[in-house]
């Protein structure tokens, strides 16, 4: 006998439900409670939960502890398990749940189908539903279709995320633009204004188009990425160096500096994801997307091309080599490593015969499961110690402020091979070290 339904209470759009505590779901909850909302988080694994709870967020996100604690001790913020307790009296609910690539790189929608059932259920009288998690063109409009019609039936609104992990807070508190799409406009005002802060440039349009943007916008970054690693081996080639060259280019409004840092090319759990579901959408509709897979491919040929860097600044010789490596995390300011540099460079020095030690200020634990047998340190002066080699993977500001004489000295070489453009190359050829990076000219001892 199914459930009376529940009774349609009024709702408010002061009155919030996210649904998935990953870290856009956890952020947006945090942000909007604080920001004055009564957020209820809905989140179903019971670890996950108990920190919550405990105001401890289950990843590394600067900053999100402190005001995780404050918005839960102000009751702005409840956690809770059960979606008709975190729809009650809920004007918007949110889901942001995970849309994980399946083998081929198609989104795996049954997260978010799974969630928008149950909020759809569980609507109140006037309530909106918004998908906030990464889903193919189309998702929306398809999913809004497919729902029972008729009265009570909760506008579908597409509303995608722009966090990045590290600034996720910030990226919500100042966001540089908002997008909202579906057909029901007044919903869409809604969600609007739920997420605008003072101004915030907002397109409203629709579902396939709002969907089409996230895609576009991660893809176009990666794109950036990967074109300035191809223009880096032509700085190799002919003696210019990368990071003028992309201060010159940068400088160009229309272009911008932003995402022009060569290195070892783009990993975290989006763009990855999100180019080869674009690649994906593009070839199941028809039209050929190469330049997607172009940036895939190169993406991929930067961290090989890497290890020979590595390999051909030990003169050849990587078998027993000791090589100690900077940084796990597929960025610096986050524990992720989805998809992280380091993961394949690891492997394929230690493949090679190399014989690595890492080091990562907060991505260790994560880190350790995924490369067996690699030693972790957590103090790296202690994981430079007797190295042929130091290799920078993620730019983390703490490899920056490392006293490099003393690493020097405790290192069996001063060699330094750096991955992120993020060090001083003029200044650690003055303590006597040989410094090569990606796309400039290598620095030897004066
Ligand atoms: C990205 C998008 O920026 C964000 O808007 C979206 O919501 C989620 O995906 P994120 O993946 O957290 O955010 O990190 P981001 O700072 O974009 O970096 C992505 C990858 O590109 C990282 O591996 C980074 O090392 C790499 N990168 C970034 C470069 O290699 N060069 C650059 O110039 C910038």
């Amino acid at each position: 006998m199914p459930s009376a339904p529940l009774a349609l209470s009024t709702c408010s759009d002061q009155t919030v439900c996210v649904i998935g505590a990953g870290y856009v779901g956890l952020t947006t909850a945090v942000g909007l409670a604080e920001d004055g909302r009564q957020v209820r988080l809905l989140e179903i694994d019971e670890a996950r939960l108990q920190l919550l709870r405990e105001g401890r967020a289950p990843i590394h996100e600067p900053g999100l502890d402190e005001v995780l604690t404050r918005v839960l001790r102000a009751g702005h913020l409840e956690v809770v398990q059960d979606i008709t307790e975190g729809m009650a009296g809920a004007g918007i609910a949110i889901t942001a749940v995970g849309t994980p690539p399946t083998v081929d790189g198609e989104a795996d929608l049954r997260q978010v189908e799974r969630a928008l059932a149950q909020a759809t259920e569980a609507a109140g009288e006037g309530a909106v539903v918004v998908i906030k998690s990464t889903v193919p063109p189309g998702t929306t409009a398809r999913l809004a279709a497919g729902r029972r019609r008729g009265h009570g039936t909760p506008p579908l609104v597409m509303c995608p995320e722009f966090l990045r992990e590290g600034t996720a807070l910030e990226d919500l508190r100042r966001p540089a633009r908002l997008v909202v799409g579906g057909d029901d406009r007044q919903a869409c005002a809604r969600v609007a204004e739920l997420f605008s802060r003072g101004g915030t440039p907002t397109h409203i349009t629709d579902s396939t188009s709002a969907e089409l943007v996230k895609y576009g916008s991660n893809s176009f970054l990666a794109l950036k990425i990967s074109f300035i690693n191809e223009l880096a081996q032509l700085c190799e080639a002919t003696g210019a160096d990368i990071e003028s060259v992309a201060d010159g280019i940068g400088a160009d409004p229309r272009i911008g500096r932003g995402f022009l840092n060569a290195g070892l090319g783009y990993g975290g759990s989006c763009f990855p994801k999100d180019v080869r579901a674009l690649e994906n959408v593009a070839a199941y509709h028809g039209p050929s997307f190469w330049m997607l897979q172009a940036a895939i491919d190169v993406n991929a040929q930067q961290r090989r091309r890497f290890v020979g860097k590595v390999a051909s600044a030990l003169g050849g010789a990587v078998e027993d080599s000791r090589i100690a490596v900077l940084g796990l995390a597929f960025k610096p300011g986050t524990d992720d490593m989805r998809q992280a540099a380091s993961i394949d460079i690891i492997r394929y020095l230690a493949d090679l015969g190399a014989v690595v030690t890492a080091t990562d200020p907060v991505a260790i634990e994560r880190a350790t499961p995924l490369l067996p047998g690699i030693a972790m340190l957590a103090d790296p002066y202690a994981c430079v110690t007797g190295a042929d080699a130091v290799v920078i993977v993620t730019e983390w500001a703490e490899f920056r402020g490392l006293d490099w004489d003393r690493v020097g000295r405790l290192a069996s070489r001063r060699l330094v091979v750096d991955g992120r453009n993020c060090l001083d190359g003029r200044e650690l050829a003055r303590l006597g070290y040989t410094y090569v990076s990606v796309g400039r000219r290598s620095q030897t001892p004066d």
